[in-house]
């Protein structure tokens, strides 16, 4: 661990495309913490994908997972963890993540979530039209609830997970 720093975890929160998986690989090599991945861990856990699962049993039953998950997270420490970008909406999930750890906010514009976004297959939140819509949507209904569990903020528009990540580091550091 970097000298100084004593996150017990580090929570990466943000939208959908804000990059949050890409940065926390990263985040978490340069920390020398494990990486946990929480859809891949819900994936494993319920032996399918986020888009069958949706369908197959509905967001509640998802989100239900999703928070038994983020408890058993919660219980280990120096992980960098990237949530799912909805895991704010459930105000248990984040006083847990408050209490474990420090959450970062992976903001990214409009313009960049759909950008990445675009052709996307396995978000079954923006299956369908209007992908602009709903993301500006989503993002109004969440953006108070990334700023409000989050200590720090960063931009990622243009940058790589690298760049992002060495930012995080440098700004933990200070
Ligand atoms: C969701 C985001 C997804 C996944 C699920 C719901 C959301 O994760 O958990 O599709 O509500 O924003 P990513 O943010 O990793 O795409």
């Amino acid at each position: 661990m970097t000298a100084g720093m004593k996150h017990r975890n580090i929570f990466l929160i943000g939208m959908m495309g804000s990059g949050k998986t890409s940065t926390g690989r990263e985040l978490a090599r340069l920390l020398d913490y494990s990486f946990v991945d929480m859809d891949g861990l819900i994936e494993k856990e319920a032996g399918t994908t986020i888009s069958v699962l949706f369908q197959s049993r509905g967001e509640e039953y998802f989100r239900g997972l999703e928070s038994r998950k983020l408890q058993a997270v919660c219980n280990k420490e120096h992980q960098v963890v990237s949530t799912g970008g909805g895991i704010i909406l459930s105000a248990g999930n984040r006083d847990a993540i408050m209490a474990a750890g420090t959450a970062i906010y992976l903001k990214t514009s409009l313009d960049w979530l759909v950008r990445r976004l675009r052709g996307s297959k396995d978000r079954p939140l923006l299956a369908g039209e209007g992908l602009e819509t709903k993301l500006a949507s989503l993002a109004a209904e969440r953006e108070k609830l990334y700023q409000s569990a989050a200590i720090l903020e960063i931009l990622t528009d243009a940058k790589t997970p690298g760049e992002t990540a060495a930012e995080i580091v440098k700004m933990l550091k200070a």
